[in-house]
């Protein structure tokens, strides 16, 4: 009896991987390594491939009596979705049907699956609760929406899930072993260590003319090692029965732009050079979760901070950037 983790070798996956592990479950990963990095899960099983690949996905049923899987394995960048659509449906939407169709063939059921709070776009109100409309704003956040409900339709053929509707996932294992490289992602605090670090001219701070109380955007901000138990809840969620469901994984708490400055200034001791610049198209002013459910259904909660966060993301960058 085995987890599959596809997409394992990226930055939530191997997180969730290393809690796993941790936890004395067996683990196996599947990731292509476009975008992952081998040398984060060292010490699990692992196979290079495709989640498409029909073949593949049986033969790791079959070797390790896969009972369950989290399937993070997708494109995420959501500017690149908008230019490159057929690339992120086929490889969101179409490797997510070729994974269910091999997975229930070798009769695995179970699927905790990566979805995303992009699923809301620019949310009518905060916090967002999971009934509010699902109004996607990028070819990214589209095709998480489409695989959340094929996945709700998938109900009926057997194959239970838990879609976790993440917000921003953010920081590096408290080890400093692994966390999230500046190379491979467009989010705020790898982008705010690397203008700190002196890597990259001054952080762009996309508008301050928002209607929020410094004027900058606000966002939920998670620690990813808080997002990893999350995932670890939802598998016995599952195993233990539970129905299918779309749930928010979020802290309830919204921190702005200048806040995230603020800290990372406090943390590291040094000042984050920064411009403000006009306003980014598309970017909602103010997205933060209620999390009730989550705590309800799968009995999770964050319990780090924006500091923990910060401190975290601090210790793994100026870790590595030194070696
Ligand atoms: N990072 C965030 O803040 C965030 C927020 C919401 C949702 N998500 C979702 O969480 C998941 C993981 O995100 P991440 O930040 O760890 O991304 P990541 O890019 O670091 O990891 C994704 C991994 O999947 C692999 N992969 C992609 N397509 C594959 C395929 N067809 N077959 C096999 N492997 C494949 C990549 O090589 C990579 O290692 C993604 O589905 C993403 O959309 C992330």
């Amino acid at each position: 009896m085995a987890v599959l983790v596809t997409g394992g070798a990226g930055y939530i996956g191997s997180h969730t991987v290393a809690l796993l592990t941790q936890q004395q479950r067996d683990v196996v990963v599947l990731d292509s390594l476009e975008l992952g990095t081998k040398s984060r899960i060292d010490t699990v099983p692992f196979f290079q491939g495709n989640i498409s690949d029909e073949r593949l996905i049986e033969k790791i049923c079959k070797k390790h009596d896969i009972t369950e899987v989290i399937h993070f394995a997708a494109y995420k960048a959501v500017g690149e979705s908008m230019e490159q659509p057929l690339r992120y449906y086929n490889n969101n939407v179409g490797g997510t049907i070729d994974l269910v169709r091999a997975l229930l063939a070798n009769g695995v059921e179970r699927m905790v699956f990566s979805s995303s709070a992009a699923v809301y776009g620019n949310p009518a109100s905060v916090p967002v609760t999971e009934d509010s409309p699902l109004l996607p704003e990028s070819v990214y956040a589209e095709t998480k929406a489409v695989m959340e409900r094929f996945l709700a339709s998938c109900d009926a053929i057997g194959m239970r899930s838990v879609s976790l509707r993440y917000f921003n996932a953010a920081g590096a294992s408290a080890d400093s072993s692994i966390g999230e490289d500046w190379s491979m992602s467009q989010n705020l605090v790898p982008l705010v260590m690397k203008a700190i670090l002196g890597f990259s001219g001054p952080l762009n701070v996309f508008g301050n003319d928002y209607p929020t109380p410094d004027g900058t955007c606000i966002r939920d901000y998670i620690h990813v090692e808080d997002l990893a138990d999350a995932h670890v809840k939802a598998l016995d969620y599952l195993e233990q029965g539970g129905a299918s469901l779309a749930c928010n994984v979020g802290t309830g708490r919204g921190t702005s732009v200048l806040e995230v400055i603020d800290i990372a200034e406090q943390v590291s001791g040094r000042k984050v050079p920064h411009v403000v610049t006009s306003r980014r198209a598309g970017d909602p002013t103010s997205v933060y979760a209620d999390p009730t459910l989550v705590r309800a259904l799968l009995g999770w909660k964050a319990t780090r901070d924006l500091r923990d966060i910060i401190t975290s993301a601090w210790n793994w960058h100026s870790k590595i950037e030194n070696v």
